[in-house]
């Protein structure tokens, strides 16, 4: 792999995702990796990522120089590329000339190396308040900005390179040329890691570690684990069962979903539980937004255990037991859980259907290594439609949490068909990718005088929640079209009884949270 060398910032897990976008494949390390186990990875590249401190810093970290004498092309970015200067005997200064944002940046002499392709004035990200004042012995200066005196450097022999910029970020516009100078030319490498490469080499692995086992696999409706499960189908067929457990909390044609599109795409061995009674009876006159989280997610554990027994009971008369569980772990996770190259064991608690209390899966992760859009694309390589692979996120509580009041099922109903309405005029609009997603919300409790007809009428209003976001910790409301926002507005007051108003929120995250509950 290419190896990106974390060091605090937020940018490692961009830079992981622009060097797979060049199609090679990357893993993220912390910066607390000593020389010798980065090198024990056997990486291709290495890349040391920006960070927060200055190389001055009291406990900033540092990079040995002998990770630059083991022949492996590096490049540092910002904090990386000065901690790369320092080692190496270049000078690092405090200039007193900060730059942050956009900066202009001049090559000296003709763009070449990683510059190469690039105007001789480019316009470049920075953040950085130190800055190299002098290049180590054997390196040329590549470009230098008002603020930077040493921009930009190269040691083609040695292939180590530097960049003040972050050319991870979209602002540097020929950020991702620079890095692929570095990776194409500086390293040597191809892109091959495509996502029908990453599918072989998935279906290759699933197959060496299951073996001739069996495996179960919940399907929550969402992309991660539909696209888990149609990878492990893929490597081990009929050897895999899907659980989807229907709580009666879905929006419209979402069941159908999964029950048609999804086995019609993989052929998936798959089990229905149908269970909206159970979740219906227990919500009964909760009004409370964590109670009735709560209780989603007891319910559904219970749900989805009283499934599996079934599925393993049979598994047991026939002798060959259930031995792993398909999770649609994804790589932000494993980076935020700490880089885990940890055990993948889970224990799981069964003490219904005379079964062994404590059943030990081995887990089947095989998204482990990617990155949601590379998930979507695993996904379209499968031939999973898209509605499935491109859907927006949807929390696992369903509507339950979208209607505020009581959850039953008239509301339930009510709240489908507005929603149904406010999704379709979306995607007509095209704007599925722009929006992040579009929560529509039943005021159940909540109720307003309106005029219809000839008639005075007295119902709900329906709050449409679009957003725009890169991750869903923050996120702002989209600017929609007025001209949808009337047709959306035209069709569910018309279409939806019981429905008078619509309402548009246009709270930001923070302070607004994207749900309502
Ligand atoms: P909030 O409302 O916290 O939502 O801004 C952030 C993102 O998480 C989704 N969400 C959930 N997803 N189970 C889930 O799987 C949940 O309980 C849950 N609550 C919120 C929400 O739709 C948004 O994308």
């Amino acid at each position: 792999p290419v190896l990106v060398v974390d060091y605090g910032a937020q940018y490692a897990q961009l830079i992981a995702r622009r060097v797979r976008e060049a199609n090679v494949y990357s893993e993220i390390v912390p910066h607390t990796f000593t020389t010798e186990q980065i090198l024990a990875k056997n990486p291709a590249a290495i890349i040391l990522s920006g960070g927060p401190s200055s190389v001055y810093a009291d406990g900033a970290p540092s990079v040995g120089a002998d990770l630059f004498e083991a022949g492996v092309p590096v490049l540092g970015i910002c904090y990386g590329f000065q901690a790369m200067a320092n080692a190496l005997g270049g000078v690092v200064a405090e200039t007193g000339l900060r730059e942050y944002g956009a900066t202009d940046a001049s090559s000296s002499g003709a763009a070449r190396s990683i510059l190469a392709g690039i105007p001789e004035n480019q316009n470049v990200w920075m953040s950085h308040g130190d800055s190299v004042s002098k290049a180590p012995e054997g390196f040329e200066v590549l470009a230098t900005t008002a603020g930077a005196p040493v921009a930009a450097f190269a040691n083609e022999a040695k292939r180590l390179y530097g960049v003040q910029w972050h050319p991870e970020v979209k602002h540097s516009a020929h950020g991702q040329q620079v890095l692929e100078n570095f990776l194409y030319h500086g390293a040597g490498l191809d892109g091959s890691w495509t996502a029908a490469n990453i599918l072989d080499e998935q279906v290759e692995k699933i197959r060496a570690q299951v073996g001739d086992g069996r495996a179960i696999c919940g399907l929550s409706g969402g992309v991660d684990s539909a696209v888990a499960a149609a990878l492990v189908q893929r490597a081990i067929g009929d050897q895999l069962t899907c659980v989807f457990v229907n709580h009666g909390l879905l929006r419209e044609g979402e069941a159908e979903q999964v029950e048609m599109d999804f086995v019609a795409a993989t052929g998936a061995k798959l089990y229905i539980a149908d269970e909206r009674e159970r979740f219906l009876t227990a919500l009964d006159g909760v009004t409370d937004p964590e109670t009735k989280r709560k209780i989603i997610g007891r319910e559904f554990i219970r749900a989805f255990e009283a499934a599996e027994t079934a599925i393993l009971a049979e598994a047991a008369d026939s002798g060959q037991p259930v031995k792993f569980l398909v999770q649609g772990t994804l790589y932000p996770d494993v980076v935020e859980s700490g880089g885990g190259e940890g055990a993948s064991n889970i224990k799981s608690h069964h003490n219904v259907g005379g079964l062994p209390e404590d059943l030990d899966f081995e887990l089947v992760e095989p998204l482990r290594a990617l990155f949601k859009d590379e998930v979507r694309a695993v996904g379209k390589q499968l031939g999973l439609p898209a509605e499935i692979v491109m859907r927006q996120p949807f929390p696992g509580p369903g509507l339950g949490i979208r209607i505020i009041g009581a959850v039953n099922e008239e509301r339930l109903e009510l709240l489908r068909k507005a929603d149904a309405i406010a999704r379709a005029e979306l995607t007509a609009a095209g704007l599925d990718e722009e929006v992040w997603q579009m929560p529509v919300v039943l005021l159940a409790d909540v109720r307003s005088v309106g005029v219809q007809g000839d008639g005075r009428t007295y119902g709900h209003p329906i709050v449409l929640r679009p957003v725009s976001s890169e991750d869903a910790m923050t996120a702002d409301w989209s600017r929609l079209p007025y001209d949808l926002l009337a047709r959306i507005s035209n069709r569910i007051t018309n279409e939806v009884d019981g429905v008078n108003r619509v309402v548009l929120d246009v709270t930001s995250k923070p302070p607004g949270t994207i749900e309502w509950e």
